[in-house]
């Protein structure tokens, strides 16, 4: 469940790589238990969030802090945080168990603990029966699992997601989908999720952080994003989309430009109506798009 309580907090994170700035002013505090998603165009900042607050990279200016203390300059292994890359990055000479166990090797737990903590794991993403192969032997799907039981097996205060389920057939990734909610949800545990893909904002998140070109756009509940803009760059997110003529183009950097349709009511749709995930985790939400020319309800 989220509480009130900030877990972790970017203050003022700027970034750059030599001389070009890729984030700026970047503010954003994570409640506990929270399922929070940034979601943005390929190029705006995302991976590199997520990257800072694990500590594979260095802000070039401002703090991260964790329940208030400073963890800016702390190291990967000292942050209780795990991610789970895009491509995975399972090793692929080690079965899955080797894979699963080698974070908690990493922090020299004791060997029966670790046996433990890797089977609970593997139970939870149901691979168990798969302990020994390796990666090579398994579906795409199957590799997804072993990445998330990895960096569930020694149970994060934040888990870190990027883009998890990119790699996925759709079906597969609704599936996946699914499956993270429920164990975030199961495992109550404080989830950080990067996607450029709407409707898995949408339908998975507390609230969503929309980026743009290295700020943030806005930070808010689905409804607040979809009801109310605050940016036009943000109202544009869920203008209609040439390709699918949905109100809702599933993934708004698919290349095909969005533009405003006119007339009052040209643009008015539910959104995510026939989405499975829409009764899996939202009851009463109710998704309008509209443009940011003001349409009456
Ligand atoms: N190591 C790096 N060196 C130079 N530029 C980088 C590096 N990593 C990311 N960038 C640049 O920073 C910007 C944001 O990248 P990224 O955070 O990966 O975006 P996103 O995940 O939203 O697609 C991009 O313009 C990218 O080219
Ligand atoms: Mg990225």
């Amino acid at each position: 469940m989220t509480d009130d309580r900030i877990l972790l907090e970017l203050k003022s994170i700027s970034k750059s790589f030599g001389p070009t700035a890729v984030l700026e002013g970047i503010e954003l505090a994570v409640r506990d238990g929270e399922f929070i998603t940034i979601l943005g165009p390929s190029g705006s900042g995302k991976t590199t969030i997520l990257r800072m607050i694990g500590g594979f990279t260095q802000p070039s200016g401002g703090e991260i802090l964790l329940e208030g203390r400073d963890i800016t300059g702390l190291p990967i292994n000292r942050r209780p945080f795990n991610t789970v890359f895009q491509d995975y990055a399972l090793f692929p000479h080690m079965t899955v168990a080797g894979n699963v166990s080698y974070g908690l090797m990493v922090r020299g737990r004791p060997r029966r603990e670790i046996a433990r903590k890797v089977s609970e794991a593997l139970d939870l993403v149901q691979l168990g029966p798969l302990a020994d192969r390796y990666p090579a032997q398994l579906s795409g799907g199957q590799r997804q699992r072993v990445a998330l039981a990895r960096a569930l097996a020694a149970r994060p205060r934040v888990l870190l997601l990027d883009e998890p389920f990119g790699a996925l057939d759709k079906n597969l990734r609704l599936d996946m989908q699914i499956e993270v909610k429920r164990l975030q949800r199961e495992l109550d545990i404080t989830t950080i999720m990067v996607t450029h893909d709407q409707e898995e904002a949408l339908t998975m998140s507390d609230r969503i952080v929309v980026m743009s070109n290295g700020r943030i756009e806005q930070v808010g509940t689905p409804d607040e994003i979809y009801g109310r803009p605050a940016t036009a760059f943000v109202s544009i997110l869920k203008s209609m989309c040439p390709k699918t003529q949905t109100s809702l183009c599933r993934s708004y950097c698919c290349g095909h430009p969005t533009e405003l349709p006119t007339g009052p009511s040209a643009n008015l749709g539910i959104t995510s109506r026939n989405s499975p995930m829409r009764d899996t985790f939202s009851s009463s939400r109710t998704f309008v798009a509209v443009t940011d020319r003001k349409v009456s309800l």
